[in-house]
């Protein structure tokens, strides 16, 4: 990029501390604050004494407002500013040196140009704020699978984020050593301070721009202090550019959680599970089985992202990149999710949720009957007269993954953890089945290729819609949708060559509604009984009914134990209709006209297939 080459030597901070010996950093660094021209340079080093300092200024500045420490010990509020809430996919670009690569999924603009737009929008744009740097390790220190990145930002609520989200500090300068690799990622929130040079408590601007350039593993981010735009870790680098990577590396980075399942016998099994944005993955994550069921154990290794790799036995080892959980707040509760809300209990970042007056935070589903008075999101009063919500949708918690009650022993093994199977699934309130078992590895790429979801508030935009979201990765693969799904067939090839046994393929549907409009399957724990299921499958022990694209169990096939669920409400949330099902296909093939570029042949292929079964 065409920056000027050398920084302001009066800007404090702009040596590097002597153990940061890598010559890349330090000069990219220097180029990045020349451009932006902060009035000060901070190398963060992850300790808790860094955090608090951080967390006390913002405090200071209104940012954020200390918890109760006596009812949420150590634990923050921050409130965004009402246009920063979610991530912002029309503002989100691929710029890589072709259109094609970027696919028609994706927003692509000329990586020229685009460079051209951001040395304007960066240009002195941290002038009277701090330059973080901010190291980071996505993964274990030092596993094989790990990746590093190094974020400078302006944005100290970003830093403390990113402390609890990733391994951040300045152990990662080991790793790095003098010529280690690392993803550089630039971030600004890109406000102008006021005239009285003061900052607003949630700076942002109404430009945005969120964007990756594939083919250097950069990321840029301006106007944004929202999770998912800002916390550069997460979506930008362990999806978008990662994916990019895996393509390149024979690797997978994907949307899913990873979750472990011990049988009331000692076996031990993960699955991975990619469900769209605010459709239950951290639930799902922290499952905790039915009394019924209590011989059964679910761990929790991740909830968002795994990074997939074959190991030498041609098993597919997988690693939660992240060390917290970024968590949709509204409709957690003790009865949904009881580890998530034993996790939240201390060390927390809430963001747009409600305040109560004694100090704590709230947020709709969180109690059956809400308190009488609130201050919401937004700094009013509220109560439950106001006929608004307390809490933004999107409201989200950043809490240390280590805090989860049911944390997986080998959560940060670094050779990951081996996968039995993948799980798909959408929010759909009819045609998809509640659990479907591919036949195959080919038929499972092909599930989750034309997975379909009702849109949800974790992203701006209409909610409530049915858009097609392959593998959940619509709004998170770095590259051509198409070539993605070609990535994930040959890997399926390769594993075939080396004789491993190959993980399953399951799609899933907790969302399908009667004809009153309420849940047909009453999901949270009682999921445990669909995953056992799975894992009968997986052992080969259980029964399934083959249909025009898979296995569903037969009502026969489930445990259900002491849950009181009848022949006839197992129809409604199992029944394939052909009807449906024909025009399922429809819009399948409306998906394949938009990405027929370079869409792999054995997807029409597979479509054909259950066509004539349909037919027949
Ligand atoms: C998330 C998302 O924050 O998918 O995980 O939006
Ligand atoms: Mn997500």
């Amino acid at each position: 990029m065409n920056q000027p080459a050398v920084v302001d030597q009066n800007v404090a901070g702009s040596d590097a501390p002597a153990y940061v010996k890598n010559r890349k950093l330090i000069d990219w660094v220097q180029r990045i604050a020349a451009l932006t021209r902060p009035d000060r340079i901070e190398w963060c080093d992850g300790s808790e004494e860094e955090y608090d300092r951080l967390s006390q200024q913002m405090v200071d500045a209104g940012t954020l407002k200390r918890l109760n420490p006596a009812k949420r010990p150590n634990s923050y509020l921050a409130c965004s500013d009402p246009s920063d809430v979610a991530r912002v996919e029309d503002r989100t670009y691929i710029c890589s040196a072709r259109s094609e690569e970027a696919g028609p999924t994706n927003n692509w603009i000329d990586p020229k140009e685009m460079r051209g737009t951001l040395n304007g929008l960066f240009d002195g744009c941290m002038r009277g704020r701090t330059m973080y740097v901010v190291p980071f390790s996505m993964g274990p220190l030092g596993s094989p699978i790990a990746h590093i990145g190094v974020e400078l930002t302006d944005s100290p609520y970003v830093v403390t984020n990113m402390r609890i989200m990733t391994r951040m500090g300045s152990a990662v300068y080991g790793v790095l050593g003098t010529d280690g690799e690392f993803v550089p990622c630039v971030h600004s929130v890109g406000a102008p301070l006021r005239a009285e040079q003061k900052d607003v408590p949630w700076p942002c601007n109404d430009t945005k721009y969120i964007v990756h350039f594939p083919e250097s593993r950069e990321i840029w981010s301006f106007g944004s202090g929202y999770g998912g735009n800002a916390l550069l870790g997460k979506k930008c680098f362990a999806l978008r550019i990662a994916s990019t990577m895996g393509r390149d590396e024979g690797w997978l980075a994907e949307h899913m959680l990873i979750l472990g399942v011990t049988s009331p016998e000692g076996r031990k099994y993960h699955v991975a599970a990619a469900f769209p944005s605010a459709c239950g993955k951290t639930n799902f994550a922290m499952l905790i089985p039915p009394h019924d069921m209590s011989g059964w154990k679910v761990s929790t290794i991740g909830d968002d992202i795994a990074w997939i790799k074959p190991g030498r036995d041609g098993r597919l080892y997988a690693i939660n990149p992240e060390a917290g959980y970024f968590g949709v707040a509204p409709g957690t509760s003790e009865k949904t999710n009881f580890n998530a809300m034993a996790m939240l209990k201390e060390n927390v970042i809430f963001t747009n949720v409600a305040l109560t007056d004694d100090g704590d935070i709230w947020w709709e589903g969180m109690t059956d009957t809400p308190p009488a008075h609130l201050i919401d999101w937004q700094g009013k009063d509220w109560t439950p007269e106001s006929g608004t919500k307390a809490a933004h949708p999107n409201a989200r918690f950043t809490a240390p993954a280590a805090q989860c009650p049911s944390i997986d022993p080998d959560w940060e093994n670094p050779a990951g953890v081996a996968i039995d199977a993948f799980i798909f699934g959408g929010r759909r309130s009819d045609t998809v089945p509640l659990v479907t078992e591919a036949r195959n590895w080919r038929e499972g790429v092909y599930m989750a290729a034309t997975m379909g979801s009702e849109t949800t508030a974790a992203a701006a935009g209409q909610q409530g819609v049915v858009r097609r979201d392959p593998f959940a990765m619509l709004p998170f693969c770095g590259y051509n949708m198409s070539d993605y799904f070609g990535h994930w067939l040959k890997m399926g090839e390769r594993l075939t060559q080396l004789n491993a046994k190959l993980p399953k393929f399951f799609c899933v549907n907790w969302f399908r509604k009667g004809a009153d409009g309420k849940f047909a399957w009453p999901g949270f724990g009682d999921n445990m009984r669909v995953l056992t299921w799975m894992i009968g499958r997986i052992d080969g022990t259980t029964n399934g009914e083959e249909h025009a694209f898979g296995f569903s169990p037969g009502y026969g096939d489930i445990d259900w134990g002491k849950l009181d669920f009848s022949h006839e409400q197992f129809e409604r949330v199992i029944s394939v209709q052909d009807s449906a099902w024909r025009a399922e296909l429809e819009l399948h093939d409306e998906l394949f006209k938009k990405l027929a570029q370079g869409l792999p042949q054995e997807l029409a292929e597979t479509k054909l297939g259950i066509e004539q079964r349909l037919s027949a």
